[in-house]
């Protein structure tokens, strides 16, 4: 459907945050890059993790819901799972929460200190079936790298 140059990606993402001693500006760049570069979404960002909850962190797209409790929705599943959840079609998936009905499928990938989970990255898309393989595997390169600016 989309082919994004990850290599591109992640170039730009190393440049934006090089140097950086700011993790919320990092991530706020990292989403704008995302948000910016990718083809066919309707959200990209950030929630971070506070004890059992993940709380929304920057982001581009429309407003979004807070709080998600860690093994809720598609993003607390990640959390607790510890791995990347490619969901072709949120309608399917148990206890996806909805903050843009607009979305029609999503990726999270898990962002990890010390193989602990401090956040997800969460990006939606408006189009079912948006993410594949290629995706998860350049989303996952841009995630460990959101990790050590954070
Ligand atoms: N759909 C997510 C909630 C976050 S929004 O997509 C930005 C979930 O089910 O966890």
């Amino acid at each position: 459907m989309f082919k994004t140059d990850y290599e591109l990606l992640l170039l730009q993402a190393r440049a934006l945050t090089e140097d950086v001693p700011h993790p919320v500006a990092n991530l706020a760049n990292l989403a704008a890059l995302l948000y910016t570069t990718l083809e066919g979404i309707n959200w990209a960002g950030f929630y971070l993790a506070e004890g059992d909850t993940l709380v929304l962190g920057p982001f581009q797209g429309n407003p979004a819901c807070v709080a998600i409790p860690c093994g809720k929705g598609v993003c607390g599943t990640a959390a607790v799972q510890n791995e990347t959840q490619l969901v072709p079609d949120v309608h399917l998936f148990p206890g996806h929460i909805a903050c843009d009905s607009a979305s029609r499928s999503e990726i999270v990938v898990p962002l990890r200190r010390g193989g602990k989970v401090v956040g997800v990255l969460d990006i939606d898309s408006p189009l079912p079936a948006r993410f594949t393989e290629d995706d998860r595997a350049g989303l996952e390169r841009f995630a460990a790298l959101a990790e050590r600016v954070l």
